[in-house]
């Protein structure tokens, strides 16, 4: 570990680490408000601007979040960071990894993870314009390489994973039923507000798991 890396976290701080994080450090904020040090892993700089307005790396702003950034392909499991995670996401990243590199990755994710420390993992199952086109026309969505549902991402998540509960998303206008609650979400001045989609707890008895098709997305809060 460098002199430079050692002197940032003396204060043994807890360790904060989004993979994949592209533009989108929310998460990483909040656990700089709570005293996290902060680690984001992208594949390059580009990666980290690409789906933003920004037209360049706009390199210190990510520098007052991140205590440390890092460039690589999380599927490379030569790769080390400085400080494991006490607490991590890894948050619509899953779907955009080829099914050959999914075990590598997840492998790759947990290397850079304290024994005990939690995580969360959202996967994205639309075809990120609301729909699920990409069932259907798969040649059309190449940045989508998933065809999994909750039954397989379960099943998947589980071999690295010890999911503590896990939660399925639906847009609310599929919904009738009352047991399902609008899901809440934080804007830029840390004020709640309703998203336009709901999300309903996922069984712990696996037997009870089944592949509905409109289900929008995955949350999986779990521990190394
Ligand atoms: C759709 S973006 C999600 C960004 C952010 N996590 C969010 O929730 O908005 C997926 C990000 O994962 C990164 N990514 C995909 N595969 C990766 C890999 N093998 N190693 C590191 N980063 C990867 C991409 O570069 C991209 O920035």
């Amino acid at each position: 570990m460098s002199q430079v890396s050692y002197l940032k976290n003396n204060m043994n701080k807890p360790v904060f680490v989004d993979f994949g994080c592209g533009p989108n450090l929310q998460v990483a904020i909040e656990y700089k408000k709570k005293g996290y040090y902060i680690i984001i892993i992208e594949r390059s700089e580009k990666d980290l601007y690409n789906h933003s307005d920004m037209d360049h790396p706009d390199m210190e702003w990510f520098k007052i979040i991140a205590d440390e950034i890092f460039f690589f392909d999380i599927t490379d499991l030569s790769k080390t960071i400085t400080y494991k995670a006490d607490a991590w996401l890894c948050s619509a990243v899953l779907e955009h990894i080829k099914l050959d590199d999914i075990d590598l990755f997840l492998k790759g994710m947990k290397n850079h993870c304290k024994k005990n420390s939690q995580g969360l993992i959202h996967i994205d199952l639309t075809d990120h314009y609301g729909g699920f086109n990409h069932r259907v026309n798969p040649e059309n969505y190449n940045f989508i390489k998933n065809l999994h549902e909750e039954k397989e991402w379960y099943e998947i998540i589980e071999k690295y994973f010890t999911i503590e509960t896990w939660h399925k998303l639906f847009w609310h206008q599929n919904i009738e039923s009352e047991d399902f609650k609008p899901h809440v979400m934080y804007d830029a001045n840390g004020d709640e507000y309703l998203s336009d989609y709901y999300t309903v707890l996922g069984s712990e008895n696996k037997e009870e798991i089944f592949n509905c098709g409109n289900c929008i997305g995955l949350d999986f809060n779990v521990f190394v």
